[in-house]
Order: C-alpha cells, then structure tokens, then sequence
C-alpha cells in the first residue's frame, strides 16, 4: 500500500522558495513526500524539522533519505505545539525560513481499517490521530448532547439534517452505546439524506475534524508559525476543507483568524504578510484524474512581511 499520494508537491515546494542552509518546517510529515523534496532543495545544507502527531507516520523517517540525513529531525508532536516545539530545539522565533502544512488525514489513516476513519471497513470507532491522547469518536457519540452533536455535523459536515440525526444518535445510544464505525453507519442509513456515499462521508468528516480538534490546532499553529517565521519567511498551506481555508485566508490577509483588520490609534493598517498567492492554487486536471483526494485541496502561501 502506498502510504501517501502527495497533493499539490512541485507547486507548494516551488512557492516555500527553500534554499541550502535555511531553516525549515513540515508541521505534517505523513508519507514524507513534501518533506522528500525540501530536504533536496536544501541540498544537504540545513535543517527540516518534521512534525506529525501520528506515530504511525515515524515509520517513514526510515527510509535513508531522512534517517541518513543529519539535518533531518522528527518531531512527534501535534503541530499546535510548533513554538515550544521549535524552541526544545534551540530555534529561536523569528529564524525560521519556511513552514508548510498539508492539512487532514493521510491516505495510510484512511485505509487502516482498525483506525476507524472510514466507513467503508467495520472497525472500532477511533479516528485519533494521536492514539495517546484524547477521547474517541465513540467517545464522543456517547457523551455529547444533542446540541452539541448537531453543531459538530452541521458546522464541520454541512450534515441538512444535522438536527434529525444529534437526535437519532442520542435515543440509539441509550439504548446501546456507539462501538464501532458499522454501529455508525447503521444509524446514518437510517437517517440518510441525499446521496448515500456523499452523507456519510461529511458525518464522518465531520467526527473526524472534532475527535482532533482540527480547527483548534489549525489556529494554534498559524499563530506559532507568524512568530517563528524570519521576515521574508514563508507560510505555505493546504487544505481540505471550506472553513479550513477560511481561516487561513483570513489569516494570511489580515493576522487574525476572524479576518479583522488591525488598526493603530490613527487609522494605520498593520498586515504581517505579503500574498504570494492572491488566490488559491489549485490541483489541474491531471493531478484530479490520477489522485481523486487532490480535488478539494487549496494551496495558499505569503510571506512575513
Ligand atoms: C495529508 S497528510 C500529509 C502527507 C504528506 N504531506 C506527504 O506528502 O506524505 C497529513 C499528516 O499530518 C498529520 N497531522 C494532521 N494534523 C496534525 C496535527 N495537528 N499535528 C501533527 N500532525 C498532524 C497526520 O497524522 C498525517 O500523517
């Protein structure tokens, strides 16, 4: 199985602009494809430090291009962490030439069927991606109230009857609580509305973005990654996900997440980055036709100004 097909990999690398000696950040390291192609820009001269909350994914650092590579370093930590981190390992804020993040799951977390991500396998429903920490989505299906589980689908899943279905979960789990990604699934094709592939991915996405708090950590870490960028440094991001995306462009215009723009007392705007993307760039067709997952990714990159 291949562990990864990586998205977006010459048009994000070419924009990160790595050059030798620099200083640099994979907040996901995943398959290590993005990771691949930085560390030979860098031509032997450097550093890439390499995140990922997956130890799953440490696997890959032993291939000989990581392992063999004394300016590679591994960090497994959740990227919301970049700071402190970064600073455990003697990088100063302000110093680092170029950090990237390709947002979600990897292909490897989706087809490992006892991680419980998918639906298509009948698996304990986990979907942690850091299998040390935190609750599980069955966890979560057999805590939360109905309130909550309604915003979860309908804010993160754009589930139209999120409503219907926080309800359906709550009278099933009195009666048996929430084991498995088949007790899920179950429930939903109860509940189904529209097409049935496209419904029970957004519930699974949805659990998924929640069990990690991924908007929390997406957030965590654009504000880590303004303060250790030198200026002229540069942020590269890709995501999945409409209010993913939101929130780094509004970050990357304006410094904060919500998109307010900063004034000083006399009416001065202050903006931290410079655009290199003014709008998204995104897979071509060929990339589509050859790997189905690169269709709703966005690529945004600035510079610190
Ligand atoms: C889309 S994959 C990255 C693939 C990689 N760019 C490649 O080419 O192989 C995302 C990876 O990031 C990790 N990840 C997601 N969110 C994370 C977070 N908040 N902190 C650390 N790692 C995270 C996942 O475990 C997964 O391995």
């Amino acid at each position: 199985m291949v562990y990864h097909e990586t998205v977006l990999l010459y048009e994000s690398i070419d924009l990160l602009g790595v050059t030798p000696g620099g200083t640099y950040v994979d907040a996901t390291f995943g398959g290590g494809g993005h990771s691949r192609l930085i560390l030979e820009k860098m031509g032997g001269k450097g550093r890439l430090f390499a995140f990922d909350q997956d130890e799953d994914a440490k696997r890959n650092t032993e291939q000989p291009e990581f392992s063999g590579n004394p300016g590679f370093v591994f960090v497994p930590s959740n990227f919301r962490h970049l700071k402190r981190q970064l600073r455990a390992e003697g990088v100063r804020p302000g110093t680092v030439q170029g950090i990237l993040a390709d947002l979600g799951v990897s292909s490897y977390q989706l087809d490992t069927a006892e991680r419980g991500f998918s639906y298509r396998f009948d698996a304990a429903l986990d979907m942690r991606m850091n299998r040390q920490d935190g609750e599980t989505a069955a966890d979560l299906l057999n805590a939360r109230n109905a309130e909550e589980l309604q915003r979860i689908f309908s804010e993160l899943g754009e589930v139209r009857n999120a409503k219907t279905l926080a309800h359906a979960v709550v009278r099933e789990r009195e009666k048996l609580p929430f084991r498995t990604t088949g007790d899920l699934v179950e429930l939903c094709s109860k509940n189904l509305m529209g097409e049935r592939m496209r419904y029970l991915s957004q519930v699974f996405q949805a659990l998924r973005m929640e069990v990690n708090d991924e908007l929390g950590a997406l957030e965590d870490f654009l504000k880590d990654a303004l303060e250790m960028l030198a200026p002229e440094g540069r942020l590269a991001v890709i995501t999945f996900h409409s209010l993913e995306d939101r929130m780094v462009k509004n970050f990357l215009k304006t410094g904060n997440i919500n998109g307010e723009i900063n004034q000083d007392f006399y009416g001065n705007i202050s903006r931290p980055w410079t655009l290199i993307t003014k709008k998204p760039v995104e897979p071509g067709q060929k990339e589509i036709n050859q790997n189905t997952r690169a269709r709703s990714s966005k690529l945004r990159v600035a510079s610190k100004i």
